[in-house]
């Protein structure tokens, strides 16, 4: 939808060299998007909340370059030392997005990238680091062609990059909640990219925070994409697509209503759902832990007992997401003080809540 031959480099004309930096955050999917279908499309909607602590910090260098190879040239920095698993990785994909932006292999490209949470957390940086990636790139191109002024254009074609680095990346380009793949319930939706929710939700939701509780850091056992490919022979394939459109109908009417209670059911619903759906793959895998388990039954006993609406969610893998609104941030904290850090690896909880979205730096 993107590829643009024509948006190359006149190499007689003098190009300045020089940098943008974007800082994006993660994103948490409430309704989850397990499956998917050609490059990186998604098999059924998936509504996220986006986060604002758990971020990734890119710089984008580029300066004009003699090499007429045909390869993109490349430098990357993680944490300020060179790291050549992710420059190798950084490179392919780069390499892929060449019909898209046929200029990269014009330029000598540096890279500079880093979390704000502890690399050894056990918090996946994929959607925070591609989202990072792809509004530099699209930045890139605005300044090199001035072919992005319109900012709805830009984010677009941002959350449309960041989607082929990483499918739920492309929810993180815009604040508060977004939905990614086409669905009646939001005009413009589409498979290809995300769009922003924010103006439909209540207020209620953009004061929600998400204390990441890190049962275990070590990686994970079955990847990600490793874990969608195995949705294709899962029986409970189909039916599951179907749950998760209409789910996502509820939700949003629920968000709109500031509707704490059914938000609560369906995010935690959809978690476990994840994780069953793991579990009846061919081969099974598990990805939560005895940790997981137990802080589930206390979050549920917590809200028997005070009422208070707090619920868990997971991604794909052991840690769990703590939401809850702004106004019983205390008293929650307390309660992961005195009964949830015990199962805490190291006692480490990355305190979050809903941000506004990417910004550059
Ligand atoms: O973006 P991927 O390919 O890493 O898949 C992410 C899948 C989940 O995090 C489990 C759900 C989601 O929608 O973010």
């Amino acid at each position: 939808m993107y590829e643009n031959p024509k948006l190359l480099l006149d190499p007689s004309a003098s190009i300045e060299a020089g940098q943008f930096t974007w800082r994006s955050p993660s994103n948490l999917a409430i309704i989850k998007y397990w499956g998917k279908y050609g490059t990186q499309l998604p098999r059924n909607p998936s509504l996220s909340l986006t986060l604002a602590a758990s971020c990734t910090d890119t710089m984008l260098e580029y300066e004009l370059t003699e090499n007429t190879s045909g390869q993109i040239d490349l430098d990357f920095f993680f944490h300020q030392e060179e790291n050549d698993a992710f420059r190798t990785k950084t490179l392919a994909f780069l390499e892929s997005l060449l019909p898209i932006f046929p200029f990269l292999k014009q330029l000598k490209l540096t890279v500079h990238t880093g979390n704000s949470f502890p690399h050894s957390a056990g918090i996946a940086s994929s959607a925070s680091g591609m989202s990072a990636l792809a509004l530099c790139l699209c930045s890139l191109e605005d300044a090199l062609f001035g072919t992005l002024p319109e900012p709805n254009d830009f984010d677009r074609k941002a959350s449309y990059i960041a989607r082929l680095g990483s499918g739920s990346a492309c929810r993180s380009i815009f604040g508060h909640a977004a939905v990614w793949g086409e669905t009646a319930a939001v005009s413009g939706s589409s498979n290809e990219y995300a769009t922003p929710i924010g103006d439909l939700i209540h207020d209620q939701f953009k004061d929600f925070h998400d204390d990441i509780l890190i049962v275990s850091s070590h990686e994970k056992s079955v990847s990600s994409s490793a874990g969608h490919a195995l949705m294709d022979g899962n029986p409970y394939a189909e039916p599951r697509y179907a749950q998760a459109r209409t789910r996502l109908n509820t939700l949003l009417d629920a968000m709109k209503a500031g509707d704490l209670e059914t938000f609560g059911k369906i995010a935690e619903d959809e978690a476990l759902t994840l994780h069953a759906l793991m579990m009846c793959s061919n081969p099974s895998y598990m990805l939560m832990q005895p940790g997981s388990i137990s802080i589930i039954e206390k979050v549920r006993q917590y809200r028997a007992e005070t009422g208070n609406p707090v619920y868990f969610s997971l991604d794909a893998g052991p840690n769990i997401h703590l939401l809850y609104p702004g106004d019983i941030v205390h008293e929650v904290r307390a309660f992961i003080d005195e009964q949830l850090l015990e199962h805490c690896e190291n006692g480490y909880v990355q305190q979050d809540w809903v941000g506004e979205g990417p910004e550059e730096v």
